[in-house]
């Protein structure tokens, strides 16, 4: 029987270069020992047993993380900041000074040592990329989507879509991270207000998307504005719905369709539309009754700053089907670079029928 081979010892890793160690500075306490390479922890944090923390991460002077938070890769996280268990900040998240994290929405001390503790432990998610300004603060059970960006001293009382800008208390999408240049400067968003009637009947928008200029006729008795189903609109209409009762700061839409047509009017009030085509984007106001948004299929929209007495009306080219609907961006995005190249989107249609006044006899 042939003997068995001894197994050859297996060599030690070598010990990591200094530069791959963590740092932690003398007057830091670091009790976990689950922390990547090249992390820095600087003068005062508290990293309590448990904790996780990923490489090349940067925690500044006076943070203080407990056993059951959670941290990503390259994550800084500015002086004075408190991750609580059940926080978790994803790769590439910065957290800016003295922005607080909450784990319990309704906190109540202890009144003696017979009642039990109020513990509540709603977990908070910070998405990849995403920042936070200084001072913000967080409530608990929100999730801060990939490549979000809340101001400053925001209280973010919801979830924040992926890339939105985020304000105020409670904290409202102003606009998006995908709409701003590259030294922060407002530079690729176009944003639309029309408000007095354009001569041309269509106004051609990003991803085959059209404005469309409805006939309006005035006269004493006030305004008439009209479209004929059939000739008209890009599709043939099969659904309508209504949208109405918005709190101004809602945002609505945050999805894509994969085959749905849909023709918006804001029949009374106002809101913007943002279309989104996974590059470029472009922000409508919709204002008169008689201005028409036709948003074809594959087009990222965001529906929001309705005014109260906003009213909008969605025409559609389909039933409504929920497999349909593409409510996660990252999908959209990979769907969108699945199209093998040269893949355009399909034009929209021309309307049947010319749209002007003297066109069409309401
Ligand atoms: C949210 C933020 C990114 C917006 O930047 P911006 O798009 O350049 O904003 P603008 O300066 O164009 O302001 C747009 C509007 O929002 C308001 N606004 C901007 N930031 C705001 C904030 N944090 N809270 C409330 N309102 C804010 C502005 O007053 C302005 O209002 P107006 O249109 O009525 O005049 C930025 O203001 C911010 O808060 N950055 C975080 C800074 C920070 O904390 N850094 C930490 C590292 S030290």
């Amino acid at each position: 029987m042939a003997q068995a081979l001894p197994l050859a010892p297996v060599p030690a890793p070598p010990p990591a270069a200094p530069a791959e160690r963590l740092f932690a500075h003398p007057d830091a306490r670091v009790e976990s020992a689950d922390i990547g390479p090249r992390t820095r922890i600087w003068a005062f944090a508290h990293v309590l047993q448990g904790a996780r923390i990923g490489a090349d991460c940067n925690l500044c002077d006076h943070t203080f993380v407990k056993g059951g938070a959670v941290v990503g890769d390259r994550v800084t996280v500015k002086c004075g900041v408190q991750l609580w268990d059940g926080v978790t900040l994803e790769n590439d998240v910065f957290v800016g000074p003295n922005a607080t994290f909450t784990n319990d929405l309704f906190p109540r001390s202890r009144r003696g040592p017979a009642e039990p503790a109020h513990v509540s432990r709603a977990p908070t998610r910070v998405r990849r990329g995403a920042s936070i300004g200084a001072n913000a603060t967080i409530l608990p059970g929100v999730t801060i989507g990939a490549g979000a960006m809340v101001g400053a001293g925001a209280v973010v009382t919801r979830d924040v879509p992926p890339r939105a800008i985020v304000v105020g208390n409670p904290a409202a999408v102003t606009g998006y991270v995908d709409d701003r240049g590259a030294a922060g400067q407002p530079a690729r968003l176009r944003a639309r207000e029309i408000r007095q009637r354009q001569p041309v009947e269509q106004t051609p928008l990003i991803a085959g998307a059209q404005l469309y200029e409805l006939p309006r006729i005035s006269d004493a008795r006030g305004h008439l504005s009209f479209a004929e189903l059939d000739q008209s609109l890009p599709f043939p209409v099969v659904r309508y719905f209504l949208v109405f009762g918005v709190p101004s700061r809602e945002v609505r839409g945050e999805h894509a369709h994969r085959t749905l047509g849909q023709f918006l009017v804001c029949v009374h009030g106002s809101c913007s539309v943002r279309l989104f085509d996974g590059d470029a984007s472009e922000e409508i106001l919709l204002n008169r009754p008689d201005l028409g948004l036709h948003i074809p299929p594959m087009v990222w929209t965001t529906e929001y700053k309705y005014s109260p007495d906003a009213v909008l009306l969605v025409l559609a080219s389909d039933l409504y089907r929920d497999e349909d609907y593409i409510r996660d961006l990252d999908q959209y995005l990979a769907l969108l670079a699945e199209r093998p190249d040269g893949c355009e989107r399909e034009p929209a249609p021309a309307p049947a029928s010319c749209l002007t006044p003297s066109c069409l006899n309401p």
